[in-house]
């Protein structure tokens, strides 16, 4: 077991850094405020590579493994968890399945321009009654000579005003009940398709969020991704790797507000002398340090569970589970050891705490990760 990162990840993780120094992290308060999305730095993202960091060259990917991906996510999200969470739906719910489970002429089509970061993607599954449900859904897409008949709403839809091509989960054959979903890839602008209002919410406030409404939006058969029927799965297989792009989203969002915490430690002072001088600031310093650890080394096994081709649907889900926990958890304690000045939005860890509780939500909540984990540990 080697626990040292090779010359090529030091490298990414550097670069990674550099990007989000120089270029997310100004301006990261405005758009917070204001629910700007980041256009020019999301195009920059695509120009250097982060858009489609695991997907085949041939069609506009990076080539690297998941923790070269996992490492560069981790160094966004601790400064701008909304400029990570649009990297990350683009690659790992949108671009991994298109490459995996795509046709060569989907892959030209779709994958090339997502890969390569000139279009922008998104992921829905979610509907108002099946959010985590995920086998309950609404959206119909029936088949009708050479295409299929679209319709349905889809709520909570990251990157969906903003995304070019959408990967839609909808039920062809009700009566297969989840044997029966399938996975389109749909344009935007197509007729009958339409974007809800942006969702104003309490983090990941410059990515946006929206609903989709699909009235009789007429699907080309070849737009269908994979066999018939193989929707649940696509959309069960892409989560799982999902969960550890957010794992990592929140790891970083936790190292973030520790590294803020420490420095600020050293140079506020209380009582005649710097605050990390008092135990009780330092033994909550020590808490953070040891639980980002701990999740890290989860993150990075199950990255590299699938960088090996083990099944890492148990260890996603433990890792998503831990780390979103020791996000929320961490970014509190990181405003506490602020205090005042913690509550302020300048000193950003207020947003940290509020972009770390999503995780917990979002690519299956805190509990479904638990269902997944007891299923896993209990079926032998
Ligand atoms: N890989 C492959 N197949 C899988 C699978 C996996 N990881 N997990 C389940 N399946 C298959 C099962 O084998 C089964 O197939 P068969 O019946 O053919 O054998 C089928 O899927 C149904 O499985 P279950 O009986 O386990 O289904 P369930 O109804 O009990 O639900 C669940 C399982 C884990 C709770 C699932 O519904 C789930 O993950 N729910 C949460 C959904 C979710 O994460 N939503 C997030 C939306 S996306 C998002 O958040 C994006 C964003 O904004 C950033």
């Amino acid at each position: 077991m080697n626990f040292q990162l090779s010359e090529e990840h030091k490298m990414i993780r550097e670069a990674a850094r550099d990007f989000t120094v120089q270029e997310l992290l100004p301006g990261v308060v405005e758009r917070d405020t204001n629910m700007i999305f980041p256009h020019e730095q999301v195009k920059k993202m695509g120009e250097l590579g982060f858009m489609g960091m695991m997907n085949d060259p041939e069609y506009g990917g990076g080539g690297m493994d998941t923790l070269s991906y996992v490492i560069a996510l981790e160094e966004m999200s601790k400064h701008d968890a909304s400029a990570s969470v649009i990297m990350s739906v683009n690659n790992s719910l949108v671009c991994w399945g298109l490459d995996a489970y795509g046709t060569p002429e989907q892959k030209q089509q779709y994958l090339l321009p997502l890969a390569s970061g000139e279009k922008l993607g998104a992921f829905a599954l979610s509907e108002p009654e099946a959010g985590s449900d995920a086998t309950s859904q609404k959206t119909t897409a029936i088949e009708k000579e050479d295409h299929y008949v679209l319709n349905g709403t889809k709520n909570w839809i990251t990157n969906g005003g903003n995304a070019d091509y959408y990967l839609i989960i909808a039920q062809t054959h009700p009566e297969l009940k989840h044997r029966g979903i399938n996975v389109f890839i749909i344009e935007k602008g197509w007729e009958g398709f339409t974007i809800g209002p942006k969702e104003d919410k309490l983090g990941i406030r410059s990515s946006d969020t929206h609903s989709l409404m699909f009235d009789n939006v007429k699907v080309p058969k070849e737009n269908r991704v994979g066999e018939d029927g193989f929707g649940f799965k696509f959309a069960m297989k892409t989560l799982s790797g999902g969960r550890i792009g957010i794992a990592a989203q929140a790891l970083g969002i936790a190292a973030g507000a520790y590294e803020r915490a420490l420095a600020y430690s050293k140079i506020r002072k209380s009582f005649g002398t710097e605050i990390c001088n008092h135990q009780a600031i330092a033994f909550k310093l020590a808490d953070m340090y040891a639980k980002i650890e701990g999740a890290r080394m989860l993150v990075y096994k199950s990255a590299v569970d699938k960088d090996n081709g083990d099944n890492y649907d148990l260890s996603s889900a433990t890792a998503k589970l831990v780390a979103s926990q020791v996000a929320m958890e961490v970014t509190v304690e990181a405003v506490q050891i602020h205090g005042g000045n913690g509550y302020v939005k300048e000193y950003h860890v207020e947003r940290l705490m509020r972009d770390a509780k999503i995780t917990q939500i979002y690519e299956g909540t805190s509990e479904i990760q638990k269902i997944v984990i007891s299923r896993s540990i209990l079926k032998d």
